[in-house]
């Protein structure tokens, strides 16, 4: 959760050295200078809010010239004016006799001045505590100030004027000019788009907000106003202004609040606590950030960002890009991740004269990735993933190819905006010479479940979905900033800051869960583990709900493995799972804290009155599975559901399929197995070794699963009555229909499902092999999603119970 980037933020903004600097506070005359050094000297605002001065660039003896927070402890540089140019030790910054601003090296070498000084006569300088420094006449005018000299930082009271433009720096302890710009054009939008180093030539936007008007120039925008209360507004010609996040912040009495163009390209608005309490975060805490989804958003045939050539773009739970080399290729940059990669070793179509392909070459398999630009040299249609794969290998131009609705593309090199995300259905085949091979082979994995793959950790931020990833961040970053908030008021905590960061979770006290439940009055549900209660956190103008879970059997269990459960749970991070806010540890009172569904369980969702939509179902299974398989194969700690049922999984506003309840049943190392005798499932779904005693493991999963997917396109129960109130068993009469080939039985009157019994085959077939009666022949999740996705051929299931009377 947003709590997660704290640490992160902690070491992006460590990169300066602290110094202690001794300061002064007063207008500065003229006459006045400071010298670049290990502890020099600084201008400070009046309230000692921010100061200018020299910062000493971590590892360089180089200086910047800059502007920071100077009452927290990161000391966050807002303002740096040599970022291109450190200046060496010794450097000097000179309010002249005759009011010139200069910073001059040891050889009185000009470093830097600053830009587009009005002209007439300055009287002194300032430190202002809106984080301006400025250049004043005797009248107090502006001659100059560092609010129009932009670098990649906005504060409040600072206003972007069109064709100002912030840049964002190389990373986050180089200050060069890095690739990212945002501009407010002529036109009124606010863009924001990548640049070709050196020269800052703009390519196609990946964000801009709709605040052009080209019938009513006056509807047009022309100011992106960061106003006193800490909003971020676009302010059109007519005096109507656009929030440009729809989102409540918290009082800027209490809050420092400042917005970055980040080196990931990435406009972030990020809040400090002015003074920090007990149990308050303590560094910036990410509010929004635009754009949604900067992997598919940044596009064009031009350039490669946010990541570099040959490398893919996956987003992360904050929704931030992370970027990584194909196979067999290496970063440029080691220090800079959106550096690009080059490949390791130059085929050449020399070598294929003298000896095999298949003895220099193998093709490494890359799932849901592709390639947003068309970059191909060739196009083989129809062609299945086997076809495609031998074809790359055997084509000495060829290094990759990406295989795609039964085409088959070859890419040249060098390859730009490469993009993995779990609802792709694309599949990159790249060729790695044999020595590069051996070393890491996710195909090779896919038979061990317990091994982490993490090239194809992909958690969140999905196309379709990424809005919903988009709300959850904000909702998350909202909660922590309730929270805290109201904890902050009353003064008295009972977690450490540190606790709440290492478990990345908030703690709360049981009173309060109380008060947020009304005493626990309304509940929204029942299971294994205890009461499910709907709460209300409001503070200020937000209101958010929450559940809140009353455990009652693990009450009795240790207080340390509640602990380590919680924690395990507090690290998974899907969209398909219902993310844990916080917790309460007082005793026997154990009581989790999680995002609120708005809309319901599965169950209702689909045995309700009316039949719910094909496509909607297929979407929410695929989800389900996605999800069970991060439980199984993605996170730290393996986590085994052992209750999968329409029960225990929710539904988002936009329908997402939610895990419910996962980690409370049992937590397993990846290679230890169960063996349990209390069976932890419920009649219907349970996979049947449950009733013998062999050892459990994640196939009991993959067992209900299999039984849920069949509710879910029959929407039928897995157990029902029929007219001779007979047990029906819905997996017998599901193997009775496939057998005897008349699979419309099982979807009579769903008119979309009729028209895609193609599909309906698949998924029917998918669901046999789910519940076959030997846990080894079921498939692993991760198989389950190819198959479910079509990325890999479903095989005609045997028959799942063989010594029952169905087969
Ligand atoms: C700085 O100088 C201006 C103009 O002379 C004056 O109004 C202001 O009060 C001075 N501020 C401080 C902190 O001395
Ligand atoms: C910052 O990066 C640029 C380009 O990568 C490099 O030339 C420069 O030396 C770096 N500056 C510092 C201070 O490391
Ligand atoms: C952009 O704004 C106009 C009105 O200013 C509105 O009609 C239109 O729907 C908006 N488009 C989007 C994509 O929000
Ligand atoms: C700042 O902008 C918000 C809208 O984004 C508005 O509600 C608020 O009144 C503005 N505050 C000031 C001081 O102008
Ligand atoms: C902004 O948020 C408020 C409350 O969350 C909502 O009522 C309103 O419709 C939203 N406005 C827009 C333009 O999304
Ligand atoms: C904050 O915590 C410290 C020790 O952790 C304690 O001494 C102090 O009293 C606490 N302050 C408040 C306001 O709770």
């Amino acid at each position: 959760m947003a709590l997660s980037l704290l640490l992160h933020l902690l070491g992006l903004f460590l990169v300066v050295e602290r110094l202690s600097i001794a300061a002064q506070t007063a207008n500065i005359s003229l006459g006045s200078s400071l010298t670049a050094s290990q502890g020099s000297f600084a201008w400070q605002s009046p309230f000692g809010t921010f100061a200018f001065g020299f910062r000493r660039i971590v590892d360089q003896d180089l200086f910047l010239l800059a502007i920071w927070y100077d009452k927290i402890p990161d000391k966050t540089i807002v303002w740096y004016a040599n970022g291109d140019n450190p200046a060496p030790k010794g450097s000097k910054l000179e309010l002249t006799a005759d009011g010139q601003l200069t910073l001059t090296g040891h050889r009185s070498q000009e470093i830097w001045k600053p830009q587009s000084v009005l002209s007439g006569r300055v009287a002194y300088a300032a430190m202002l505590d809106t984080g301006n420094f400025v250049l004043a006449n005797n009248n107090g005018d502006y001659l100059w100030q560092s609010f129009k000299e932009l670098k990649d930082t906005v504060l409040p009271t600072q206003v972007l004027e069109i064709g100002e433009k912030l840049n964002s720096r190389q990373t986050a302890n180089n200050f060069s000019q890095g690739s990212f710009q945002l501009q407010l054009k002529s036109d009124g939008r606010l863009v924001l788009y990548p640049i070709a180093l050196p020269t800052a030539f703009a390519y196609d936007p990946y964000y801009q907000s709709n605040t052009s008007d080209v019938v009513d120039e006056m509807n047009s925008g022309y100011q992106l106003s960061f106003n006193e209360s800490g909003y971020l507004n676009v302010v059109r010609r007519n005096g109507d202004i656009d929030k440009l996040i729809n989102k409540t912040l918290l009082p800027i009495r209490d809050y420092y609040y400042r917005a970055t163009l980040d080196s990931d390209g990435l406009f972030t608005q990020y809040a400090h606590p002015k003074s920090p309490k007990n149990g308050s975060w303590t560094s910036w805490l990410p509010i929004w950030s635009i754009p949604e989804n900067i992997c598919f958003e940044a596009k064009g045939d031009l350039g490669s960002a946010p990541c570099g050539y040959n490398s893919y773009c996956r987003i992360d739970a904050n929704r931030r890009p992370i970027c990584e080399c194909l196979p067999g290729f290496s970063s440029l940059d080691p220090n800079n991740k959106l550096s690009g990669c080059k490949q390791n070793r130059i085929q050449s179509c020399d070598e294929q004269g003298k000896s095999k392909p298949e003895d220099l070459y193998v093709m490494h398999e890359l799932s849901n990735t592709f390639w947003i630009t068309s970059a191909n040299f060739e196009q083989l249609q129809p062609m299945n993933k086997d076809d495609c794969s031998r074809s790359c290998l055997n084509d000495c131009y060829c290094v990759v190819a990406v295989v795609r609705e039964g085409s088959c593309w070859k890419k040249k090199l060098p390859l730009s905006h490469g993009v993995q995300d779990w609802n792709l259905l694309g599949t990159a085949l790249i060729k790695l010479p044999k020595s590069d091979a051996s070393l890491d082979d996710p195909l090779s994995s896919q038979s061990n479940t317990g091994r982490k793959d993490r090239k194809t950790l992909i958690l969140v931020g999905a196309l379709l979905l990424g809005s919903s990833v988009f709300l959850n961040f904000f909702f998350v970053a909202t909660i922590s900033l309730v929270f805290l908030y109201t904890y902050q008021k009353r003064h008295n905590v009972t977690t450490s800051t540190s606790s709440i960061m290492e478990a990345n979770l908030l703690s709360f006290r049981y009173k309060d869960l109380e008060e947020a439940t009304d005493g626990f009055r309304e509940e929204l549900g029942r299971g294994a583990f205890g009461t499910v209660y709907k709460g209300i956190i409001s503070s200020l103008s937000s209101t958010n709900y929450v559940a809140i879970k009353k455990l009652d059997k693990v009450a009795q269990e240790g207080e340390k493995e509640f602990k380590a459960e919680v924690s395990a749970i507090a690290r998974t991070h899907h969209k398909n799972l219902v993310r844990l806010l916080g917790f309460c540890d007082e005793g026997a009172n154990k009581l989790l804290v999680y995002e609120f569904m708005s809309n319901g369980t599965l169950a209702s969702f689909l045995f309700g009155i009316s039949r719910p939509d094909w496509n909607k179902r297929i979407q929410i299974a695929f989800g389900i599975a996605r999800g069970i398989m991060y439980l199984h194969e993605e996170c730290s700690t393996q986590i085994i559901h052992c209750d999968i049922k329409p029960h225990n999984i929710l539904l988002d506003d936009s329908f997402t399929a939610r895990i419910s309840d996962f980690g409370l049943a049992k937590l397993l190392l990846s290679d230890q197995t169960l063996t349990h005798t209390v069976i932890r499932g419920t009649r219907g779904y349970v996979a049947p070794e449950w009733f013998r005693n062999v050892p459990i493991n994640a196939k009991v999963d993959v067992y209900s699963y299999g039984v849920m997917l069949l509710e879910i396109i029959c929407c039928r129960r897995s157990l029902e009555m029929d007219r001779e109130n007979e047990e029906v068993i819905l997996t017998d009469w599901v193997y009775d229909c496939y057998k005897a080939k008349t699979l419309n039985k099982l979807v009579e009157d769903d008119e979309e499902a009729r028209n895609d019994m193609k599909r309906l085959e698949r998924l029917v077939k998918v669901s046999i092999w789910c519940i076959q009666e030997d846990p080894s022949l079921r498939p692993t999740m991760k198989k389950v999603t190819q198959m479910l996705e079509g990325v890999v051929d479903v095989s005609v299931p045997p028959c799942p119970s063989p010594f029952s009377s169905i087969c």
